[in-house]
């Protein structure tokens, strides 16, 4: 990150990261750095309060709002979780199921138009050379859309839109990240929208059957239980992404003052509708202002 001076006036340099390239989500229980291609994947964080969820999303977000080729819709039932990112979020959604419902459709929409335009070229997939926006749409307090606030019916119809962009959305470049305190039950989570995100990471869990709802049955008797994740211990869960099988991690927390920097700097980078001064640019690019 840094600038470089254009006659005399600093001129942002993006750190040109992508959506394509590993994020650093933390360190191993041996210090290993852990990183994480999320392009063509999904995400669920699931833990009790205070586990560490906002925190690893926030490191997703960290690294979304620098890369060059993404582009950010933001649901958050808190406001203040993910309300940090909003200047630079395509669209921010806070505590308004209807809002979400509206945004949730367009996204839909994305999803059906890029499979239209994969499909016209005979392909299955977007791949980093076609130069199309990876649409990173972050849910912080899932529960609060799917099952705390408006009718049934509208909390049906939010999960099984969601459920249709975690299901279609991967391949074409439209992926999904997560969190919810207990994805528990009919009521809170619909399994059939749990069950198909690939991706789980589990911040501390009360029990060792929470643990299994995030991560998947079985893994808690292997070893794998984040309910042995001491209280104290904010930010460490288990991550189960490529390799297979649950790591033990640590999120780095990041304070306000450090996300407000990054995401000072992303919405200085990704300005792109600036309406240069004439005077102040006529040296730099003189055909552009006589055009
Ligand atoms: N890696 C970390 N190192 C130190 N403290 C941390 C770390 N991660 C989280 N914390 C502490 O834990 C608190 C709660 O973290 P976070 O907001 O990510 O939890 P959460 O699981 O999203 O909780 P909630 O369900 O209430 O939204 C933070 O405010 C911070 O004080
Ligand atoms: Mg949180």
């Amino acid at each position: 990150m840094g600038t470089v001076t254009v006659s005399g006036r600093s001129v942002p340099v993006g750190c040109g990261l992508s959506m394509f390239d590993p994020i650093y989500l933390g360190r191993d229980e041996f210090g290993r750095p852990v990183y994480v291609r999320l392009v063509y994947k999904n995400l669920l964080s699931g833990g009790e309060p205070g586990s560490g969820k906002s925190t690893l999303i926030n490191a997703i977000c960290c690294h979304a709002v620098l890369c060059t080729d993404v582009r950010l819709v933001l649901f958050d039932g808190k406001w203040v979780e993910l309300g940090q990112y909003e200047d630079v979020a395509d669209k921010f959604v806070g505590p308004d199921l209807a809002a979400a419902i509206i945004t949730l459709k367009r996204l839909q929409t994305v999803v059906d138009n890029r499979y239209a335009w994969l499909r016209a070229h005979g392909r299955r997939k977007i791949e980093r050379s076609d130069g199309l926006k990876v649409t990173v749409a972050v849910v912080d307090e899932l529960a609060y859309f799917s099952a705390t606030v408006g009718s049934k019916q509208e909390q049906e119809e939010f999960s099984t839109l969601l459920r249709d962009i975690v299901a279609r959305g991967r391949a074409c470049g439209v992926i999904v990240v997560a969190a919810t305190q207990r994805p528990s039950g009919v009521d809170i989570i619909p399994a059939s929208l749990r069950d198909i995100f690939g991706y789980r990471h589990a911040g501390r869990c009360t029990t060792a059957d929470s643990s299994d709802l995030v991560l998947g049955r079985g893994w808690a008797s292997q070893g794998f239980d984040a309910s042995t994740i001491a209280p104290e211990q904010s930010g460490v869960g288990y991550l189960l992404a490529e390799g297979g099988v649950p790591v033990l991690m640590k999120t780095p927390w990041m304070t306000d003052g450090q996300i407000e920097a990054v995401v000072d700097y992303a919405a200085w980078t990704r300005r792109t509708h600036t309406i240069p001064d004439p005077a102040e640019v006529s040296d730099i690019a003189p055909t552009l202002v006589a055009a």
